[in-house]
């Protein structure tokens, strides 16, 4: 297959200042995870991507001195010589495929509360950076930064930048985005300086002007210098002299950086989830940046749509097409565009797993992408798959995340595979809940694997195919998958969180009930303590449907778990306008059919609720049924000439789509680590990085 002509000019090389990116394609700063202390981890995770063709394949942020220190969130570091080979491994992995390395210096100022460093943190007028965000949240505020402190600052980016050139970056990034320190000095509210530094817009610039200016004192000509800038919350400003600050700070500094790179304010916006925005969704913003200066311009929005990509470009809103999750999800989306095979990108799905690794504090992992972050540690490359060890045939029951996972990668091994699913449909959990306000677009984690088996002659699938013990001796498979996920119990939890047993009385139910058609009679309350998106999102499905919605949560907010994923405010914000009532620190006691009685968590105080039926998302359960009754008939498997059964995803241990993803994938990997034709899985050995 060949390149549609149509996107040709994604393909165009573009000068960046003295250095030249081979095409549009553009992996924009954004953190791993990883850190200095994981080197060849991240070198192999951003050298992927080169591989797969990203023309520029950046770093996160990369704090410049020790007042910058963000721990516990990861971060990595430029502090002194000692971080140079740590970064040295990831520019020789993309340069090995041709690509540009650009490298993000980063100062957090307030927002980096230095834990670790204990240096009092830095800002222009000593103002906290308020944050309800747990990660962010700290007792510890601000001092001002007197003219001193800015001079440290500038001296502190110019050994970033030259320490940043002998480590092989090719692009140097002086970051005024999201609260970060070079953003406090642009907003009025942050900076309250009376000096050359604060007051007017061309003096709130300054800074960001001198940050530039001794980046390109650094690197002379040898490195692009790029400006990363926020500008939703100047856009909303109206200008001196033109339409809004956002406009006035772009006309400012127009010419000086070699690269303009625009992005949102908060992560929910930058980083927005598919639930409530678009591909796209930055342009209302950042549209107007290409009108204001020569130099190009790099954005983001969750492209993953070759048409929308070169409408970006052909319409005159970007130069290049921004990615961060798309990068994730499909390392190798740039090769595929250009090899013609655009339908085979694995489409990010905007469900922030990926930021919530960053929250959790580890390498990134991705819902659609089971080998980010274990390209090096595992040896799992995104496209490339060992051959098959043996002949083996193996039979796969249950066609949800995990066993589509599973199938896809045992097949592009080489393996036949054969997919049954007692469900009409396949997707497993996926069917039920991409029907739900905001899901639609999860349910690529089904289509793009479902596409790609059709697509493979060495897999058979059997939608609608119940398959009970004796039919899977009957199959005579070597290797038995049972993938068979998990069920929605009515579990309730006392005070202490201990487990009560279940409430099995009628009118309550459990997303099972709801998957099967059931529409509850109002009024609902819908008990939440599973914290994820799922109890939010059927009361939002619930109140379309007219039902009085309550909805009740042990937990200090609704979805509490989604602060991690960047969807907290806007679930609630959706809640609220759905006409849902939210009751935060509340659990169930009493149900009797006509009112539920729910008492505070921590006072005990009780209230009582109208309530007719009560929807329970709380705990799962595997369905290990099918795996019990298999492994009680040892003697049936032989004769059968079954070697292994072995469960997986939810049927495993119940979890979120990206752990069954994973654990699909791992068995696909490594159940033939061991001997070549498999009698029992052998772990892979956890191999290690460590610091240089
Ligand atoms: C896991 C993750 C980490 C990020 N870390 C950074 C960062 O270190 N610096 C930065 O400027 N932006 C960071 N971002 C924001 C992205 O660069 C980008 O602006 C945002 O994800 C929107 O682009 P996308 O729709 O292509 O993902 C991060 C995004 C993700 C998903
Ligand atoms: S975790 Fe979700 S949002 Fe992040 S890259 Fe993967 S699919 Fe996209």
């Amino acid at each position: 297959m060949s390149r549609n002509p149509r996107f040709d000019v994604l393909f165009e090389p573009v000068r960046i200042g003295p250095v030249t990116a081979p095409n549009r394609f553009y992996q924009v700063p954004h953190a791993s995870g990883m850190t200095n202390a994981l080197p060849q981890v991240r070198a192999a995770f951003r050298g992927v991507k080169a591989e797969g063709g990203w023309g520029v394949v950046c770093t996160g942020a990369v704090s410049i001195h020790p007042s910058s220190d963000d721990s516990p969130l990861p971060f990595a570091s430029l502090w002194d010589d000692r971080d140079i080979r740590a970064h040295a491994l990831m520019t020789d992995a993309v340069h090995e495929h041709g690509a540009l390395a650009g490298i993000e210096l980063w100062h957090g100022g307030a927002c980096s509360l230095n834990r670790t460093s204990r240096i009092a943190p830095l800002s222009p007028s000593g103002m906290p950076w308020m944050s309800t965000h747990l990660g962010f949240m700290g007792n510890l505020r601000p001092r001002a930064m007197d003219a001193g402190d800015i001079k440290d600052l500038l001296r502190w980016q110019a050994d970033g930048a030259k320490r940043a050139m002998r480590a092989g970056f090719d692009i140097v990034y002086v970051y005024a985005g999201m609260g970060y320190l070079p953003y406090e000095f642009l907003l009025p509210e942050y900076n309250q300086r009376s000096d050359a530094y604060g007051g007017s817009i061309a003096n709130r610039v300054r800074l960001v002007r001198e940050l530039l200016a001794v980046t390109r004192d650094a690197v002379g000509d040898r490195c692009a210098v790029a400006l990363r800038i926020s500008l939703e919350e100047l856009r909303g400003k109206p200008g001196t002299n033109a339409e809004s600050e956002a406009h006035e700070v772009v006309g400012l500094l127009a010419e000086l950086p070699d690269l303009w790179d625009v992005k949102m304010d908060s992560s929910p916006t930058d980083c927005a989830p598919s639930r409530f925005a678009a591909e796209g969704s930055h342009e209302p913003i950042i549209d107007f940046v290409k009108r204001s200066t020569n130099r190009p311009v790099v954005g983001v929005g969750r492209f993953t749509s070759p048409d929308v990509m070169v409408s970006q470009i052909k319409r005159g809103i970007l130069d290049f097409i921004g990615g961060a999750r798309p990068s994730i999800a499909d390392p190798f989306l740039p090769n595929k565009i250009n090899a013609g095979r655009e339908h085979e990108i694995r489409e990010c799905i905007g469900c922030n797993i990926c930021i919530s690794s960053w929250h959790d504090g580890v390498p990134v992992r991705c819902t659609q992408n089971p080998t980010a972050g274990e390209e090096w540690r595992s040896g799992w490359h995104p496209e490339r798959f060992a051959p098959p060890k043996s002949a083996a045939a193996l039979l796969i029951v249950g066609g949800g995340p995990a066993g589509l996972e599973c199938a896809v990668t045992l097949a592009r091994r080489g393996y036949a595979v054969t997919v049954a699913d007692a469900a009409p449909e396949f997707g497993g959990r996926l069917n039920f809940e991409t029907r739900l306000p905001g899901l639609r677009t999860w349910g690529r984690v089904a289509d793009w694997r479902l596409g790609l088996l059709r697509s493979l002659p060495n897999v058979s699938l059997y939608p609608g195919g119940a398959l009970d013990a004796d039919d899977i001796l009957a199959l005579e498979h070597r290797h038995v998958v049972i993938a068979t996920g998990a069920r929605w119990t009515k579990m309730l939890f006392s005070s202490l969180e201990f487990p009560m047993g279940e409430l099995d009385v009628p009118q309550v139910y459990t997303p099972d009930d709801l998957a099967l058609g059931v529409l509850p009679e109002g009024p609902v309350v819908v008990f939440d303590f599973d914290n994820y998106y799922l109890g939010g999102a059927i009361a939002l499905r619930l109140a379309e449907h007219s039902r009085a919605v309550t909805y009740l949560t042990t937990a200090g907010n609704a979805s509490a778990w989604t602060f991690m994923t960047n969807e907290l405010p806007l679930v609630h914000r959706a809640l609220c306008k759905a006409g849902v009532a939210i009751r935060t620190l509340q659990r169930i006691t009493r149900f009797d059919g006509e009112t539920v009685t729910a008492a505070d968590v921590y006072s005990g105080e009780e209230r009582r609720l109208p309530c007719r039926s009560l929807v329970i998302v709380g705990m799962r359960k595997p369905r290990a049924e099918l795996y019990r009754a298999l492994m009680a008939r040892p003697t049936d498997l032989e004769t059968a000439g079954i070697a292994t059964v072995t469960r997986i995803g939810d049927a495993l241990a119940p979890g979120a789509i990206v752990h069954a993803v994973h654990s699909g994938h791992r068995y696909a990997r490594e159940f033939d680590a061991g001997e070549a034709d498999a009698t029992a899985p052998a772990p892979a050995p956890y191999i290690r990085d460590f610091p240089l």
